[in-house]
């Protein structure tokens, strides 16, 4: 029998953030604000048979859910087929996605029965030009058809992420609390983080996620409880709103008491942290069925390096350059 995947503080890991790539198409301003630089020496990502061998060994350990991230993740040419294959891995129940949304409409049949269960989109504006402004991309009537197709399709509740930042999104909070009134949504806000390459950007746009919770709370939102496998979002209801709110606030003293999550990059690296480690190759771990317990036994060890927050209150030391490489 496998060991679990549990931390030296009794955490124990469910769920595994896998990037499948670091390529992406639109240049949001806190990420990639000149876009993905392609260089075909660097960009050796995980193939589709690495892919499945990292979910089996996280899979025999305990993982029951895995979120595919990038870059964005369905750039890639094989993306269907891992997806089947991952879905297709005994134990992990919950495969979902984060994207950016631009082939959702299209798409989202197809995601849909290859197995995707669930479905995160990044909408940072509600009005067209202001997207524009913050992604780069004049994709907004693209993304606002792919929710709607998502629905269409099957998906019951889908979850929006949008960072709001001071004089870009800032004043379209109410909006967005509008359009969730009526639609199964759960809207996101997540506090801008600061990057290695966005330190100026970070200072001057950064809203804490202090001001939104006070807000959300004078307007007769509630907090609701946390079940056992539930991330560090804060997640408030409102008997008036057919959505939700979640709120992520890095920030916060104690963010980190609920992680619940590890991460593998595009190029095969085990992330501890969203934050503050270089992390532990397991491509060498990843060529051959047989070494899966060789695999699991990294995995483990590494896991008993994790610490018990992480260190963006420490300056900006460690601190990514961007969190394209590893998907959030
Ligand atoms: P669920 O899987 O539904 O819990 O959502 P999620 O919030 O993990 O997924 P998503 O990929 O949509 O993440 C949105 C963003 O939240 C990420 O890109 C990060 O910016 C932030 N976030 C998620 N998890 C963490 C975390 O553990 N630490 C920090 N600092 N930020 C996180
Ligand atoms: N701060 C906060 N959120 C970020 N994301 C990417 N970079 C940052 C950052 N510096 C978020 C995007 C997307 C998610 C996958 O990661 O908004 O929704
Ligand atoms: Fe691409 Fe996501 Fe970064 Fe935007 S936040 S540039 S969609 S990876």
């Amino acid at each position: 029998l496998s060991a679990r995947l549990v931390d030296p503080f009794q955490r124990e890991y469910y769920y595994l953030r896998m990037s499948i790539t670091d390529v992406c198409n639109f240049r949001c301003n806190y990420c990639l604000p000149n876009g993905y630089q392609p260089n075909p020496e660097r960009d050796k990502f995980l193939h589709l048979d690495e892919i499945r061998r990292v979910i089996q060994a996280f899979a025999a350990m305990g993982t029951e859910k895995v979120r595919i991230t990038g870059g964005e993740p369905t750039l890639r040419k094989d993306f269907i087929e891992i997806v089947e294959n991952i879905a297709n891995i005994e134990n992990i129940h919950t495969l979902a996605l984060t994207t950016n949304g631009y082939r959702m409409a299209k798409d989202v049949e197809v995601w849909r029965k290859a197995g995707i269960t669930s479905i995160n989109v990044s909408v940072d504006s509600l009005d067209p030009r202001q997207f524009y402004r913050i992604t780069g991309e004049d994709k907004f009537d693209d993304v606002m058809r792919g929710i709607d197709r998502a629905f269409e399709v099957g998906y019951q509740k889908i979850k929006i992420n949008s960072v709001l930042m001071k004089d870009f999104n800032d004043r379209e909070f109410e909006q967005f609390l509008a359009w969730i009134k009526h639609r199964p949504i759960q809207m996101r806000f997540i506090e801008l983080m600061q990057t290695g390459e966005m330190d100026y950007f970070f200072q001057k746009h950064h809203i804490s996620g202090q001001i939104l919770m006070d807000k959300l709370l004078r307007q007769g939102w509630q907090l609701q409880p946390k079940g056992r496998t539930d991330g560090p979002a804060k997640v408030f209801s409102h008997p008036d709103y057919q959505g939700e709110i979640g709120l992520i606030m890095p920030y916060e003293k104690n963010f980190c008491v609920s992680c619940n999550r590890l991460r593998v990059s595009a190029k095969g690296k085990l992330h501890l942290c969203l934050f503050g480690e270089e992390g532990v190759d397991l491509r060498e771990l990843l060529q051959s069925d047989n070494q899966q317990l060789l695999l699991q036994a990294r995995l483990f060890g590494a896991l008993q390096g994790k610490r018990e927050h992480h260190l963006l209150h420490q300056g900006d030391s460690g601190v990514r350059a961007n969190l394209a490489s590893i998907g959030g």
